[in-house]
C-alpha cells in the first residue's frame, strides 16, 4: 500500500479523508497534541485494523475526536457537570474527558468499558476533517505500540509508511505531549494520565481533584503498559544536574556515543551530542517526543535533563519515565 501525506489545508484532501473514515478507512490526522491514528468510532471491525497496525493490546481503550461541544453527544447521552466544566474551562484543547458511553460507540473503540474518552481537538484544520466526517473519530496516537508519540507528518511516515493510505500533514503539533486524561463521572474528577494541563489546573476549575494512583482500578488502561521508548538505551535526570558528567563520562568510557537531551545550563558538560529544547516546561513538551527520535538516529544512549518540579511538569515526568523505563540517574 502507498502511504499518501496530503496537505490539511486543501479541502479536497480533507473530504477524501473524511469519506476514508465514513467508509470504514484509517487517516492519520494532526492534533495539538500530537498525530492520531483516526477511524470511525462507529465501525466495530474498522477499530480492530487499528489495534493491529498499531501493535496495540486490545484492552486499551482509544479517545474519540470530535470538533466541538456539540459533537460531544455523537458519543455520549451523559455529558457530566464536571465534563461540562471543564470542557468550558479547557477547550479546545489537551483535555480527554471519560464519560458513559453512548450505544453507538463500538466495544472495540471501548476495549469493552461502559465509558469513552472524549476529546475535542484545537487545529481549525483538524476540527474541519472532523466535522467533514459526521462521526466520532476513535483514535490512538499515530505511532507504533511502545515507541514515542510522533509531533510531525514525518514522524507518522516512519510508524506508519505502507501500513496506512492516508496522512494528513497539519505540521508540527504545538503542545507535543498526549492529553490529560480525566475521569468525569462523579462530581470529583480523577487524572488519569498527566498532560500539559495539570491536577492543579483541574483543581481550579473543579474545587477538587484526585490523581489515580498505581493500583487503582479506575486507572487508564494504558498506563500498565511500557511507552514512549526509543531504540536505545535511555537515563533520566530531574531538577538538578548533579550527576550528569559523571555518569556521561562512565558511558563514554565504555564505547557508547552519549545524546544529551536539555537546556541551556547542560550545555557545558562534555563527551556528549547535545539537543536543547528550550528553557520552559512548553519547550520542553513540544520538543520532547521529536528529540527522542532524532537522538536515537546519532547515539546509542539517551540522557534526557528535565529541570523542573514534578508539579510544575507532571506530563513531562510521566512520559519521561516511562521512556527511559525507570532508568534514574
Ligand atoms: O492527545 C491525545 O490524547 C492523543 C491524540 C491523538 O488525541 N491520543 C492518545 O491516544 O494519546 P492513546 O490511545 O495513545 O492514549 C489514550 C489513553 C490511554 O492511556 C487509554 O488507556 C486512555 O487514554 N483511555 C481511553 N479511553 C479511556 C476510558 N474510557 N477510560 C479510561 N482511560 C481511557
Ligand atoms: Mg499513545
Amino acid at each position: 500500500m502507498k502511504t499518501h501525506i496530503l496537505p490539511i489545508e486543501d479541502i479536497s484532501s480533507v473530504k477524501l479523508c473524511a469519506e476514508q473514515i465514513r467508509s470504514g478507512g484509517i487517516v492519520a490526522f494532526p492534533t495539538e497534541t500530537v498525530y492520531g491514528l483516526g477511524v470511525s468510532a462507529y465501525k466495530g471491525e474498522s477499530v480492530k485494523k487499528v489495534f493491529e497496525v498499531k501493535g496495540r493490546p486490545s484492552d486499551n481503550p482509544l479517545i474519540c475526536h470530535v470538533a466541538d461541544i456539540e459533537d460531544a453527544v455523537l458519543a455520549t447521552d451523559e455529558l457530566t457537570a464536571t465534563a461540562k466544566k471543564l470542557f468550558k474551562a479547557f477547550s479546545p484543547g489537551p483535555l480527554t474527558c471519560v464519560v458513559k458511553k453512548n450505544s453507538k460507540i463500538s466495544d472495540e473503540v471501548t476495549a469493552g468499558l461502559d465509558t469513552v474518552g472524549i476529546r475535542i481537538v484545537k487545529p481549525e484544520g483538524a476540527r474541519r476533517f472532523l466535522k467533514e466526517c459526521g462521526v466520532p473519530v476513535a483514535a490512538p496516537s499515530a505511532n507504533t505500540s511502545k515507541r514515542p508519540s510522533p509531533t510531525t507528518a514525518m514522524d507518522v511516515l516512519a510508524d506508519m509508511d505502507g501500513k496506512i493510505e492516508y496522512i494528513l500533514d497539519g505540521g508540527d503539533c504545538e503542545v507535543g505531549i498526549e492529553s490529560t486524561v480525566v475521569d468525569c463521572r462523579g462530581e470529583t474528577p480523577i487524572v488519569l494520565r498527566a498532560g500539559k494541563i495539570t491536577s492543579e489546573d483541574i483543581k481550579r476549575v473543579c474545587g477538587s481533584v484526585k490523581i489515580a494512583g498505581s493500583t487503582d482500578e479506575v486507572r487508564s488502561p494504558g498506563m500498565k503498559y511500557r511507552h514512549y521508548c526509543p531504540k536505545c538505551t535511555m537515563y533520566c535526570r530531574f531538577e538538578k544536574t548533579d550527576g550528569l558528567q559523571d555518569k556521561i563520562n562512565e558511558l563514554a568510557k565504555k564505547g557508547e556515543k552519549v545524546v544529551l537531551i536539555g537546556n541551556g545550563e547542560t550545555k557545558t558538560i562534555e563527551n556528549v551530542e547535545h539537543i536543547v529544547l528550550g528553557e520552559s516546561v512548553e519547550d520542553f513538551m513540544h520538543g520532547y517526543f521529536s528529540s527522542l527520535r532524532r537522538a536515537e538516529k546519532v547515539g546509542s544512549v539517551i540522557v534526557c535533563y528535565i529541570p523542573f518540579k514534578e508539579c510544575e511538569a507532571e506530563g513531562l515526568y510521566n512520559r519521561a519515565t516511562k521512556s527511559c523505563g525507570g532508568n534514574l540517574i
